[in-house]
């Protein structure tokens, strides 16, 4: 039941504290992660894995994205992710040593079903299905998996299974480090522990993201920016703003602004950006200079120690600081609240998006 919500997208949203605090149960000791939370093979494959496909459609294909920062820069081991449709039909090269991997809420997605069926006839040392369904097609056909334990998903548009998709994933990359036998990133793993916690502030900023999406409800394009890890964030922004307000957004990497979409700023675009305070915030600062200069809109969610100003053109929203690992998975919450309060103002069916089904399973 949707309890007091409006609509089931809103109800889980707001059980993400509790969902990721779920995913996290049981998997982490003290200073570190337990890597035989992937089964008992886990530790072996781990060890002999140089470089990892990661395989998905959607919501869960950003989840793959951003998991591509991270098993590189934590974990030093190179990464291709690719949408399941596409990669099904290609003749890809597999290196030795590659493991396979599929990011699913449902596990029956047809077009991910036949990835993993085609990546079966390959070279791969393995596959691992990180999935919300315990016991659907694609955890029974994978070599092990790891379940993301949000709950049922009913709304159409992907909001806890995403974030529990993240969380997996920082588990796969610490594991993945580990039985390499590096460092422990012992700080990861203590905000991780402190993340549900961060989580629960930042819904507290509803209301006022509420009031934020007044601005949105007439417009009919949007434009997402990000660098880094925070790139993936920005398409998931747009998807969810796309999928179930119907108003056409587009994501950019911020440094690509320059190179086209900066045409596309007036007065009349909103620019959402998300500004962690990590290495590229000087970067990001000078491009959002170049849409101010344009007359674009800027709403910037920002860490609170960055210091960028709310001006006439610039509205900017402040999120509790957050280890620069962890923000691209706290980032994601306002664009979701974002998202769904333009909808709500504009009157579509959050929960049963036109054209759209929860669960995909023809090709
Ligand atoms: C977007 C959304 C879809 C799914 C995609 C894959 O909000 O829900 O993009 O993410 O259809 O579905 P799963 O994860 O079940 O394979």
């Amino acid at each position: 039941s949707k309890g007091n919500y409006r609509h089931y997208m809103l109800k889980e949203i707001f059980e993400q504290p509790d969902v990721i605090s779920a995913a996290l149960e049981g998997r982490l000791s003290d200073s570190s992660v337990l890597v035989e939370s992937f089964g008992p093979d886990a530790q072996a494959l781990f060890q002999s894995t140089r470089q990892v496909h990661i395989i998905a459609c959607g919501t869960s294909y950003h989840a793959g994205l951003v998991a591509r920062y991270w098993l590189e820069r934590y974990a030093g081991v190179p990464v291709q992710v690719e949408v399941a449709s596409e990669y099904r039909y290609r003749h890809p090269v597999v290196p030795e040593g590659t493991l396979f991997v599929t990011l699913s809420q449902s596990g029956e997605t047809a077009d991910t079903l036949a990835a993993l069926r085609f990546a079966k006839t390959l070279s791969y040392i393995g596959s691992l299905a990180i999935c919300n369904v315990p016991g659907s097609s694609l955890v029974r056909e994978s070599d092990m998996s790891l379940m993301t334990r949000a709950g049922p998903e009913i709304g159409v548009a992907s909001t806890k299974a995403f974030t529990t998709q993240l969380v997996a994933l920082m588990l796969l990359t610490l594991s993945v480090s580990k039985a390499k036998g590096q460092p422990e990133q012992q700080d990861i793993v203590t905000a991780l522990g402190a993340l549900p916690a961060l989580c629960q502030q930042v819904l507290v900023l509803d209301s006022q993201i509420e009031t934020l999406s007044q601005a949105f409800a007439e417009k009919h394009h949007a434009l997402f920016l990000g660098r880094g890890a925070h790139y993936p964030i920005a398409l998931e922004g747009a998807l969810k703003l796309k999928e179930i307000s119907y108003i056409h957004a587009e994501a950019y990497p911020a440094g690509e602004l320059k190179h086209g979409p900066l045409a596309l700023v007036d007065s009349e675009m909103p620019v959402i950006s998300v500004a962690p305070n990590d290495d590229l915030l000087e970067k990001l600062k000078s491009n959002l200079q170049e849409v101010r200069a344009r007359g674009g809109q800027l709403f910037v969610f920002a860490d609170e120690r960055v210091g960028i100003s709310e001006q006439d053109d610039v509205r900017v929203l402040t999120l509790p600081h957050v280890h620069e690992a962890l923000a691209p998975l706290l980032y994601t919450l306002p664009l979701q609240l974002l998202s769904y309060h333009v909808a709500v103002l504009k009157g579509t069916d959050v929960d049963q998006p036109r054209n759209l089904a929860k669960s995909v399973t023809v090709e």
